[in-house]
């Protein structure tokens, strides 16, 4: 029997019922398994971790070490929602990592795409390491794979394709929704009470925020991702379109242009929105908005987020263009 194929048998979780029965399946299966040793567990705060969190919350409370690891390139808001959601809420063991600074310092200078996302990714998997070994008698390392990760990249989460833990790490895998799709994750997500704007969160980059802060990233272009991609996220939401739009966020480019404010002469960045449609993200459509919104978002952005003083529509489908930018 091939164990990464998904069982002929399984129905399509479509329903809070056939979500409750999975997840009764699942506590059980997770507590024969585990009995009354440790497991660890990278959480991001992504839909497939944060539902891996949960159930394993469920199944062997704080037999779960979770470990979050703010790297200074998540969204605006994040790493606070997971400590109050997992730690405030669910009573989860979360050790809060802070490595902000010892990201942004590695990816100082750094312009090269691929190389930014090998640098984060190496880094992720140092800092996730280090705190595995100042945890003592873990058994076992629980994982958010979903049934396309099995499908299209062999089990791997696209964030770790930079090798993995060391050898004297290698833990038994815990792997509750390995057979799921994406909209039967969200399903059990919402069935074990995660916050909807978790469980129905868009899809975001591995390395977040540095595929959108276009070459070298520096802390203030950065920071002006973060907040025009917030300003973004709350207009969507105030007019209907989360979870209606397929994916959305702003990216600011390396080059500065000139503008004019209170009378006087900038010279500064500009934003880019990016909003598309998709099935698959193999190809994606420019989503259309209304003339009103684009120009709420353009006011907002330009007097709210400092150093920014043009906002640029991204048009392009996918193909010619990919969704991201790097
Ligand atoms: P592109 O830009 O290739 O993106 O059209 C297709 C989808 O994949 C997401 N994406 C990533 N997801 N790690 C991820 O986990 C990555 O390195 C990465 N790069 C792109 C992208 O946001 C889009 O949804």
């Amino acid at each position: 029997m091939n164990m990464n194929k998904r069982p002929e048998s399984m129905a399509r979780i479509t329903t809070p019922e056939l979500a409750n029965a999975f997840i009764d399946e699942q506590l059980a299966a997770l507590r024969a398994q585990i009995g009354d040793k440790k497991v660890l567990l990278a959480l991001s705060g992504g839909v497939d971790s944060s539902v891996v969190a949960a159930l394993l919350i469920k199944a062997v409370g704080t037999q779960l070490t979770c470990v979050h690891v703010n790297h200074g390139l998540l969204r605006k808001g994040e790493p606070e929602q997971v400590i109050e959601v997992f730690r405030g809420q669910m009573k989860a063991n979360l050790v809060y990592v802070d490595a902000v600074d010892r990201f942004l310092d590695k990816l100082a200078g750094v312009s090269d795409p691929e190389q930014k996302r090998h640098i984060i990714g190496a880094e992720f998997i140092r800092v996730f390491e280090e705190e595995a070994r100042k945890l003592n008698g873990i058994s076992f390392l629980a994982q958010g794979t979903i049934y396309p990760d099995i499908l299209e990249s062999d089990g791997v989460k696209a964030h770790h394709n930079v090798g993995g833990l060391p050898e004297d790490l290698q833990f038994e895998l815990v792997e509750p929704i390995k057979f799921l799709y994406k909209d039967e994750v969200r399903v059990v997500g919402k069935a074990l009470g995660l916050p909807d704007n978790m469980v129905f969160r868009q899809p975001f980059p591995g390395p977040g925020l540095g595929v959108r802060c276009i070459g070298a990233i520096t802390r203030d272009r950065l920071e002006a991702v973060r907040e025009s991609d917030a300003i973004l996220r709350e207009e969507f939401a105030r007019n209907g379109l989360e979870g209606k739009v397929w994916q959305y966020f702003t990216v600011v480019p390396d080059f500065k242009s000139t503008g004019i404010k209170d009378g006087k002469r900038t010279y500064d960045w500009p934003v880019i929105i990016r909003a598309v449609n998709t099935v698959d993200a193999v190809t994606a459509e420019c989503a259309e908005l209304s003339f009103e919104l684009m120009q709420k978002l353009v006011a907002r952005i330009t007097s709210e987020v400092p150093g920014v003083n043009r906002v640029l529509w991204d048009l392009t489908p996918k193909p010619s263009a990919t969704i991201e930018w790097e």
